[in-house]
């Protein structure tokens, strides 16, 4: 017994300088076939040995080489992640060079521009109001009163889902969403995506921001309209815009008006500005008083109310506040261009 104790303490040392001397993967192969080789490998005949020994002897011993084959079994394992991993290349670090600075995230300008808006509202005394982006025919044309094949519709195309679904072209829907639900006084906006079919160029864009604003109560009239987005727009601009009020036709507004600004971004001074067309005026807003019809499609009696409603365009909002000369690159994601909006 005491020579088989020797005999294991001998090869435990052996295995130790043999993987000291170890340089690569081929050296640990061959250790490994020294001393794990099933048919010659040293473990193999070390537990040959155990059977010469007597039943009382055998416990302990053969702790002994199971001991002793682990340790081997655990040595060559870790020696092969050695090999195997990658070291990772100490670099010097030059401390006078300027550190590397990294950007947090935060939110898309777009975003921080209608929350802007929003705020403007909501001191007004304005609530916000939800609405599904993908409407139903009825509330997205018939309701707004567009009858099934009138001609308004057709700058209004879309993508249809099915014959009756389909992607909402403004905000308007949700204007009839909350009246269904709540009687005067009613106060809101709803700012939201909608989408056209338009080619994109540097005022359109096939999706884009709009936020919806309805106004019902008793006596509401055309001043109202008027007087709230004066001083909206006056709010957002810093008071340094140049706003007009042009009229026009809407099926869901009775007198509907269009809302331009003076360009921003020429100043209305080049003939040959891409955004304002050189007409010195962008359009950023469709507004009316809510024609009584539309009123009646909900139950509210237009002998007692009356009230208005707008829609603006986000984006082109933006265009002016931050005199943008082409709506995309809000959307082409270039990170010099985002990043000149995050919030510091
Ligand atoms: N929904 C109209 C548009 O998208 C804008 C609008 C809203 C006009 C509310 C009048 C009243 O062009």
């Amino acid at each position: 017994m005491k020579e088989l104790k020797d005999k294991i303490e001998e090869h435990k040392r052996n295995f130790d300088r043999a993987i000291a001397q170890v340089k690569d993967e081929n050296a640990i192969q061959k250790v490994r076939n020294l001393y794990l080789s099933r048919k010659r490998g040293y473990l193999r005949f070390l537990f040959e040995d155990l059977k010469t020994l007597k039943p009382e002897e055998k416990p302990e011993v053969g702790q002994m080489v199971n001991d002793f084959r682990n340790y081997v079994q655990d040595k060559l394992q870790s020696l092969k992640e050695e090999f195997t991993t990658p070291r990772p290349v100490l670099k010097k670090v030059d401390l006078t060079l300027p550190g590397k600075k990294r950007y947090w995230g935060s939110p898309h300008p777009i975003l921080l521009f209608q929350q802007e808006i929003e705020n403007i509202f909501l001191r007004m005394g304005f609530s916000i109001a939800e609405g599904p982006e993908i409407e139903t025919d009825y509330y997205n044309f018939e309701a707004l009163n567009f009858p099934p094949h009138h001609p308004a519709r057709d700058d209004w195309d879309t993508l249809y889902i099915t014959d009756d679904l389909l992607l909402r072209t403004h905000t308007s829907p949700v204007q009839i969403r909350v009246m269904e639900k709540k009687k005067p006084p009613i106060m809101i906006i709803n700012p939201g995506k909608v989408y056209r079919k338009e080619d994109p160029d540097p005022t359109h864009l096939p999706m884009f921001y709009q936020v919806e604003g309805l106004v019902v109560d008793i006596g509401i009239t055309l001043a109202h309209l008027k007087g709230t987005l004066e001083y909206f727009l006056k709010t957002l601009f810093h008071e340094k815009i140049k706003i007009r009020f042009r009229p026009s036709f809407f099926p869901f507004t009775e007198p509907s008006a269009e809302v331009d600004i003076g360009c921003t971004v020429c100043q209305g001074k080049s003939k040959e500005c891409r955004v304002c067309g050189g007409s010195g005026w962008i359009e950023i807003l469709g507004s009316g008083m809510v024609d009584p019809q539309v009123l009646k499609n909900v139950n509210i009696d237009p002998e007692k109310y009356s009230g208005f409603a707008f829609g603006l365009g986000v984006e082109r909002t933006a265009m002016f506040a931050f005199q943008i000369p082409d709506m995309r690159y809000f959307y082409e994601n270039d990170l010099r261009f985002i990043r000149e909006f995050s919030l510091k």
